[in-house]
């Protein structure tokens, strides 16, 4: 691997300091992954045309600092730890952004229903009571708990009542509150998917929950790997393989739900864009009292309104409310109201049934163009797919990546078990707007070209 390719060096000869600098921040942000092997001193130096003393000065320093680990008798790797832990701040002007951003989970932007928005805003400030304008309730606007247990009900058959439903500010708080309430209650590990996403396993972690991964296959998560007595699994669109859990699967996880008094959380993000045949309904509506129901607005509006829900058992309402309250972080109240107002009038609908023809359509032209489909998993649903890859390193297709300016991310470190599985990239083919897809495309073919 070439790391002067990967590497974000200042310009001119980098000294020891600008040398760990650049090896830091790509440690940090995964383009040199935990693991991978570092090239000898005499070799990096001659590839950057500096003097070995001066990586041989670096990586002292990345090692002191524990970047490195260096072993008597075996090749110096990247640590494990350091991909995902928190970082001193930059000393420099962070890489401009990607031109061709193929990010999973983000939608497009530049779709975002505006006018609809507007005028449901419009709409939900006239007839708003002046008492709405108090406090209100941690748990939520009782309009849009009402709106979303409608609606969830009607379209990925949850069972649900408003007064079940608690309105966060995005799933990554409702997984936060979850988390506290469930370590509150002596719940102290959880299971995730093996791979996942490790920003969402971190937020457990932090209560001081053990997370462990459970593999996913062909068929989703692998239920005899759950140890329990909670897991968050993702069975529309596994977050990142994109494959869908087998009927078998849902089936065996629901029952060990019910013997073994084990919670599930779902977590379902992308769950209404299922492409080929009508979504599968929710896990939750399989076992209500076991189940804790996830969703967001961050893949079928905006991630920036900050709006998830969670749909809880009876029992596990009032904690979280009561955590709510006390964090003091309701909902937007004006961004509750509007989102109430699109899901009632079917403008929300509306815009789904949109997007999903646009992406489905997107993801055609996508599958045309990497003309040697390595293997594409998750192509059934959801904003993104992932590719194994064939003759390419993870490291190698990042740096090519930056080289086209095209942002999009690598299995790796969503892995629980470092190296737990063959090496891919995850495509969320949604972001780039309509008129940017054509030049995307040809920049992300051009990334992945063996
Ligand atoms: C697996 C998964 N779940 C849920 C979410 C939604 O998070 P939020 O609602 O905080 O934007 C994301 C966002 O990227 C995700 O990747």
């Amino acid at each position: 691997m070439l790391w002067s390719a990967v590497l974000d060096l200042p310009a001119g000869r980098p000294d020891s300091h600008g040398l760990a600098e650049a090896a830091r921040a790509a440690i940090r942000d995964g383009r040199l992954p935990a693991g991978s092997r570092v090239p000898s001193t005499r070799s990096l130096a001659q590839e950057l045309g500096i003097a070995r003393g001066t990586v041989t000065r670096a990586y002292n320093q990345l090692s002191t600092e524990g970047f490195l680990l260096a072993r008597q008798g075996a090749p110096t790797v990247v640590a494990e730890q350091l991909t995902t832990a928190p970082t001193a701040a930059p000393t420099r002007t962070p890489a401009p952004p990607a031109r061709w951003d193929f990010r999973p989970g983000r939608p497009n932007l530049s779709a975002f229903p505006r006018r609809d928005w507007l005028a449901a805003s419009r709409r939900a400030l006239r007839d708003l009571p002046d008492e709405d304008l108090d406090y209100g309730d941690p748990q939520g606007h009782p309009a849009l708990r009402q709106a979303l247990a409608e609606y969830l009900t009607r379209v990925r058959a949850v069972v649900a009542s408003p007064e079940q439903v608690i309105v966060c500010n995005g799933y990554t708080q409702a997984l936060s509150l979850l988390s506290k309430a469930l370590s509150d209650e002596g719940i102290s590990s959880v299971d995730f998917e093996d791979p996942s996403a490790p920003l969402l396993r971190d937020i457990p972690a932090g209560f001081g929950m053990r997370v462990r991964g459970a593999p996913v296959d062909a068929e989703g998560l692998d239920v005899s790997a759950v140890r329990g007595p909670a897991v968050v699994v993702t069975p529309a669109h596994q977050f990142p393989l994109g494959v869908a859990m087998s009927s078998a699967r849902r089936t065996e996880l629901v029952r060990r739900s019910k013997d073994e008094d084990l919670l599930i959380v779902e977590d379902d993000y992308d769950g209404e864009f299922r492409f080929d045949r009508a979504p599968v309904g929710s896990l939750q509506g399989m076992a209500p009292e076991r189940v804790v129901y996830a969703g967001t607005a961050s893949k079928t509006l905006a991630p920036a309104l900050r709006l998830a829900w969670l749909v809880l058992p009876p029992r596990l309402v009032e904690p979280v409310r009561e955590l709510k309250r006390h964090s003091g972080s309701h909902a937007p109240l004006f961004e509750q109201l509007a989102m109430a107002e699109l899901v009632s009038a079917g403008a929300y609908d509306q815009h789904v049934r949109r997007s999903r023809a646009t992406y489905r359509q997107r993801r055609e032209r996508l599958l045309e163009r990497v003309d040697h489909p390595p293997h594409p998993s998750g192509i059934a649903a959801g904003l993104h797919l992932a590719l194994r890859l064939d003759g390419l390193t993870e490291v190698e297709v990042l740096a090519r990546a930056r080289a086209e300016s095209v942002d999009l991310e690598v299995l790796g470190p969503h892995r629980v078990r470092p190296g737990g599985g063959p090496p891919g990239v995850i495509v969320g083919y949604a972001a780039p707007a309509d008129d940017d897809f054509e030049p995307a495309l040809r920049a992300l073919a051009a990334v992945l070209r063996r």
